[in-house]
């Protein structure tokens, strides 16, 4: 071990910190640096040291190997405002059973009962789209993730307070967000009207889960959604007992916000790839052609045979992963490549940047999905984990890859976009890459 010595660190800023370049350029700040030094290196943020990990194997340390020493970060900490002690956001053995009980719900054959919704969302989601009209894709897809997740988690029994939980929720998003950035725990104090329309909204989209909930134990039926799943779970590896309402609650505001965001993000990029990117798009329509003749809907036993629509959207998510970076708070004192890392420092690890270095992908910067010659998902090494990996491995994977490919057949398969030119496109890392200026693009009928 190089004993005590610290990893090398990018010059200062005028505050002796990295702070400021960091959040105002965050990710070329990462990329430029990996690049310049390495697997490892380290930098300021306010009192506190982050160690950047850019090595496949130090970050199978961090998320497997020695996971006890490490908790979620602050974003994550931040979000129990909102998610409470849900899944992304609690630890130790409370997460551990609460990841028992959920589990089953998303077993491949329960979440493939939610094909035929995803397949006919889509459908219905782009027969208001015009022909040659321009749109927000980010908009767009963002709405039609949501209602596959409020659909998929509470079934149709809300449909009618869809509109409800939809604003509810657009409004605490948007504050969300707001709770990630520095000095957020004192904006928050103060009676800003976000804050107050945060509460409200709050409040409301609680009072619908929690009534949900009392009507489906009441009646004791599985109404073939993730709640009942999770509503009659019972920990037969522990207590034998199942799950309160308070934390049926924090699941279900954490499904919501995990399982919608980042999938919306994902098709965003993958639509905007594909209008730069003609000839892969040509391959993609044949292979729509040729497996969903004559109109035919997409459904589960479909997926595998889409393996070109699946490489588009595994290179997609290899460019822009919709988490782009995995932060952790070390608790124990733990020694990762050759370095003593001690405790109380943040730990750092981008799909982003791994996901663009040359030592692992030839021509990193092109969409190539070609370079797909074995299965993305059964990626085991750390050079490709848009969906994280180990114990707090995302849960919804399996959904989210059956919903990507489901939602990028059924629209392209009829439509083909084209990116507005002088519309400009740059990514903004918050809780999610979302293109910082929306997607506006043109729509045409195939
Ligand atoms: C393309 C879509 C998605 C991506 C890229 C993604 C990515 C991730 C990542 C990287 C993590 C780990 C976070 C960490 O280690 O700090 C995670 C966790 C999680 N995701 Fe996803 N996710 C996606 C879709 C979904 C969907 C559709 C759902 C639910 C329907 C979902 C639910 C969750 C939950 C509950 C966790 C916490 C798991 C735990 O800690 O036990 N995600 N996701």
């Amino acid at each position: 071990m190089k004993a005590f010595q610290l990893p090398p660190s990018p010059k200062t800023g005028i505050l002796g910190g990295h702070f400021f370049e960091f959040r105002r350029n965050t990710l070329s700040f990462l990329l430029k640096n990996a690049r310049e030094f390495g697997d490892v290196f380290y930098f300021r943020i306010g009192p506190q040291r982050a160690f950047f990990l850019n090595h496949p194997d130090y970050i199978k340390d961090v998320l497997m190997t020695y996971q006890s020493s490490f908790m979620k970060g602050r974003a994550l900490q931040r979000s129990k405002r909102l998610l409470g002690e849900g899944l992304l956001t609690s630890e130790g053995e409370f997460h551990r059973r609460q990841r028992r009980l959920a589990q089953p719900a998303f077993h491949r054959q329960r979440i493939a009962g939610y094909a035929n919704v995803m397949s006919d969302y889509a459908e219905r989601h782009i027969a208001n789209w015009e022909d040659g009209k321009e749109l927000d894709l980010a908009q767009e897809m963002m709405s039609l993730t949501l209602n596959i997740v409020a659909k998929t988690l509470f079934n149709a029994n809300v449909d009618d307070e869809t509109k409800d939980v939809r604003e509810a929720l657009t409004t605490i998003l948007e504050m969300f967000n707001l709770l990630l950035f520095p000095f957020s725990e004192i904006l928050e104090k103060l009676p800003l009207p976000q804050s107050r329309r945060f509460n409200k909204s709050k409040a409301k989209l609680d009072s619908i889960i929690y009534r949900i909930v009392e009507e489906r134990r009441k009646s004791g039926e599985d109404a073939g959604d993730l709640l009942s799943m999770l509503i009659f779970a019972t920990d037969t590896e522990g207590d034998g007992k199942g799950m309160t309402d308070e934390q049926l609650r924090d699941e279900a505001m954490t499904i919501f916000l995990a399982g919608h965001e980042t999938t919306a993000n994902a098709l965003t990029w993958t639509f905007y790839l594909l209008s730069q990117n003609e000839e892969v798009e040509k391959k993609l329509h044949e292979e729509l052609d040729g497996v969903l003749p004559d109109g035919k809907l997409p459904t589960m036993e479909d997926v595998p045979k889409l393996k070109y629509t699946e490489k588009v959207f595994a290179e997609s998510m290899r460019l822009y992963p919709p988490a782009w970076a995995l932060g952790r708070l070390v608790i124990k004192d733990v020694e990762i490549g050759g370095y003593h890392i001690p405790k109380d420092s943040l730990v750092l690890m981008s799909q982003y940047v791994i996901h663009r270095d040359p030592r692992y992908y030839e021509d990193p910067e092109r969409f190539n999905p070609e370079r797909w010659t074995t299965d993305p998902k059964d990626t085991k090494q750390f050079t490709y984990f848009p969906f994280g990996g180990g114990a707090r491995r995302c849960i919804g994977d399996q959904f989210a890859w059956m919903e990507g490919i489901l939602l990028l057949a059924v629209i392209a398969r009829k439509w083909k976009l084209r990116h507005v030119p002088e519309h400009k496109v740059e990514t903004q890392p918050l809780f999610t890459l979302r293109p910082k200026y929306g997607m506006k693009m043109i729509v045409n009928k195939r």
